[in-house]
């Protein structure tokens, strides 16, 4: 391997730090001598290191189950059979804790950065640095805003703005099914991580269409975090300020959960016969469990298994081929009518 080349040098340098700490171990450890270690042993070690493609990865948090199955998805996937050497960050929804994990993986000349931004903004500084080290950064999940969009090399994850349009589609069929048409329809939002792309893009995506029916009231969007503790809270807020809701939005799972507490302790049902439409996002196991039930009306997937996704494009960038710059994963809608066929295969 020649070290010449940008790409190849930072694993050199990983091969230089691995012999150095070795036989720095070794002349500190005072556990025989230098000279009783064969070459090859050494040399074995590096070899396997060199052939490993190292990835950092920087994780936003582990605020929900979709996030576990992600974060699985990408573990179980970049693993050493495959060819890697996978470092895992968990920044716990800390966009402070992905910066240094960024500039970590940087001074250690990483073969590739991927990262799920916890919000959209404030990424440039961070992004410019990796570019300058010629480390390229694969988007995972989530979008970062930047001017310039040579400072990322690709972007894996789902078309949030169309899972907002999904649920205002099915909102609209279901209305007219029902016969509920012209009947004014107020409706509260639980909304996510504010300023994340899934925040944005949902919200984004449900209103463009709502904003073609005069007769929806969307009375309230309040974040929850993306979690069921907080979704419980702000839906216990959200009934006491609005005595007459027919339709919830949350745009994802867990918060549906922790509103589904909220909504049992007020005796007020939700689903196909409940009093209040219940829409949700992310479609994860529990979840579809409540929709074959009928507690949910549909679930809008958002689907967490990307780690294939981003493994077919590091190979691609390995073997210098182009990428496509999005890449979209496939979803799907949920609903009591279709749910159980799936049910049965879902692993997370
Ligand atoms: O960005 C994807 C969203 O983040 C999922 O809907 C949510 O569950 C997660 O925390």
């Amino acid at each position: 391997m020649r070290c010449q080349s940008k790409k190849n040098r930072g694993r050199c340098y990983r091969i230089i730090f691995v012999v150095a700490s070795f036989l720095l171990t070794m002349a500190l450890s005072g556990c025989g001598s230098f000279w009783d270690v064969a070459p090859e042993d050494i040399l074995s070690e590096t070899e396997a290191e060199e052939d490993l493609i190292v990835v950092g990865f920087s994780q936003l948090g582990s605020e929900s189950l979709w996030r576990s199955a992600n974060s699985e998805s990408i573990q179980g996937t970049l693993t050493r059979e495959n060819g890697f050497f996978l470092e895992f960050n968990n920044a716990r929804q800390k966009q402070e804790n992905q910066i240094k994990a960024i500039r970590g993986f940087i001074s250690q000349r990483v073969d590739y950065i991927i990262f799920s931004p916890v919000t959209e903004d404030g990424w440039e500084t961070v992004l410019q640095e990796a570019k300058d080290a010629d480390i390229p950064v694969i988007l995972v999940d989530r979008k970062a805003s930047v001017s310039d969009d040579s400072l990322y090399t690709a972007w894996v994850g789902s078309d949030m703005h169309k899972e907002g349009e999904k649920a205002a589609i099915w909102l609209e069929d279901y209305l007219i099914e029902t016969g509920r048409e012209d009947e004014q329809i107020n409706i509260v939002v639980l909304q996510g991580t504010v300023g994340s792309s899934a925040q944005i893009e949902r919200t984004a995506g449900f209103n463009a269409i709502a904003s073609s029916h005069p007769e929806w009231h969307i009375r309230a969007q309040e974040s929850a975090d993306f979690t069921t503790a907080k979704g419980k809270e702000v839906m216990e807020q959200l009934l006491a300020k609005f005595p007459d809701i027919d339709v919830i939005i949350s745009q994802n799972d867990d918060m549906t959960f922790g509103a589904l507490q909220a909504l049992e302790e007020n005796g007020i049902s939700t689903g196909v016969n409940g009093d209040v439409v219940l829409i949700s996002f992310d479609a994860v196991y529990d979840a579809l469990e409540l929709v074959s039930e009928g507690i949910i009306n549909v679930d809008i997937e958002c689907n967490p298994e990307q780690g294939e996704y981003i493994m077919e494009l590091i190979r691609k960038l390995e073997n210098g081929e182009a990428v496509e710059k999005e890449n979209c994963v496939e979803e799907k809608v949920f609903t009591q009518e279709n749910v159980d066929q799936y049910l049965g295969m879902r692993t997370y």
